[in-house]
């Protein structure tokens, strides 16, 4: 048995949190990770001055005022409010659907005429009965001018498959605002830590009882790993620790494609999806944006995300949570019960989509188990 009360497997967020919340209870924790740096899917690496979100655009939003006091111990949080435009074929609009977004698509100027428009539309669509796929669905929330423009495209590069295709719960609401707020969350609390994610998470592991290792993958030596660590709290993929004995859950992947530019803005905001089917990427992330413009002031860097589909050894960045999946999990969740040494959390280990402020929850959830 080695020294260690616990073994971490994946320096994320969750894996991150636990560490932390085990040190301050005099435990003694060892962090693996099989990446080159920690932090998980919410890694920043500055470039030029500009923050860098590595995988992907991270908004941290919770209207929970314990996690944000929590996460606030770890970094300061500036006043960035999201507000993605959506570009289809050179028309800019904003998002989430509000009453800039009508006003755009139909020189509508008040909420009634923008509902009449949307009504008039559902209307016409004559859908009748339950949606029967994810288009019926969109089109019965918000009518067909934002679905084919806003919604349609997107959805299909997201998820690689055809609307007509998809099931009609994936959208079970869509923010539909008759305001002119481009704000795209209803939380109380949001914003982009000032100086990126990394420090967030080094500063959580950064403890006299936390010992970390980098490029280190679990699977390399998983037998060893059980024997020699009393409790194990495992944040990788569940159906891989199972040795997809019941079969592959699925996963969504990402390809970022990132790029220094010799000018200072690019396309003015941090966030700019593209709603059309034909362009082959869902959205530019211009990264100085979410810090007001800080970094070199000739230079900028923008991310192109590419979804693709997953195949083993790609990395999993959306679970599908489908009714497939979902029934699938629950099995594998069955065998994680009886296997008592060790703890599956997080986005990859509790195959859900969390958001940052979630993973934060479930971690200290674990923590008060763990430590009543
Ligand atoms: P995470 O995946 O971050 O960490 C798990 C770690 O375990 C990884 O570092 C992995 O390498 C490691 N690991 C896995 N298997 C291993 C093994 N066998 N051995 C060793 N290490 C192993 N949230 C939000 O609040 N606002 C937002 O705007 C966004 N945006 C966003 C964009 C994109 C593109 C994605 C994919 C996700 C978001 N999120 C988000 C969600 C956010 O990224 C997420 O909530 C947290 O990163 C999840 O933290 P975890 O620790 O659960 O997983």
């Amino acid at each position: 048995m080695s020294k260690y009360d616990y073994l971490v497997v994946g320096a994320g967020l969750f894996g991150a949190v636990f560490a932390h919340e085990a040190a301050l209870r005099g435990k003694h924790v060892k962090v693996i990770e099989k990446r080159s740096h920690v932090a998980g899917n919410i890694y920043t690496k500055e470039i030029d001055g500009i923050q860098v979100h590595q995988y992907g655009a991270h908004i941290f939003h919770t209207s929970d005022k314990q996690i944000w006091d929590y996460v606030n111990q770890f970094a300061e949080f500036n006043r960035y409010t999201n507000s993605p435009v959506a570009n289809y074929k050179g028309h800019m609009y904003n998002l989430p659907f509000n009453m800039n977004t009508f006003s755009e698509l139909w020189g509508v100027r008040t909420p009634a005429e923008a509902k009449a428009k949307i009504q008039a539309q559902k209307d016409a669509a004559k859908l009748a009965g339950e949606p029967k796929n994810l288009e019926e669905q969109a089109i019965s929330l918000i009518g067909t001018d934002i679905y084919e423009k806003l919604v349609k495209g997107y959805t299909e590069k997201q998820w690689g498959q055809k609307a007509t295709d998809l099931p009609a719960f994936i959208i079970r609401r869509l923010p539909v605002r008759y305001t002119f707020d481009n704000n795209y969350f209803n939380d109380t609390y949001q914003g982009i830590p000032i100086g990126g994610y990394t420090q967030i998470v080094e500063k959580m592991l950064d403890h006299p009882e936390i010992d970390v290792e980098t490029g280190v993958d679990f699977f390399a030596d998983k037998d060893q790993y059980l024997q020699d660590y009393p409790k194990v709290i495992f944040t990788g993929m569940i159906d891989q620790y199972f040795n997809y004995q019941l079969g592959e859950l699925e996963y969504r992947s990402l390809r970022f494609e990132s790029e220094e530019l010799d000018i200072d803005n690019y396309q003015g905001n941090a966030v700019i999806n593209y709603t059309d089917a034909e362009t082959p990427f869902t959205r530019i992330i211009e990264h100085k944006h979410f810090e007001f413009g800080k970094g070199d002031s000739d230079k900028t860097v923008i991310t192109r995300e590419y979804p693709a589909d997953w195949h083993r050894g790609d990395e999993p960045y959306y679970p599908v949570n489908n009714k497939k999946n979902n029934a699938l999990y629950k099995r594998y969740a069955t065998l994680a019960n009886q296997e008592k040494q060790v703890v599956f959390g997080g986005r990859l280990g509790q195959y859900r989509y969390y958001d940052m402020h979630q993973v934060i929850h479930a971690a200290l959830v674990l923590v008060n188990q763990e430590f009543i």
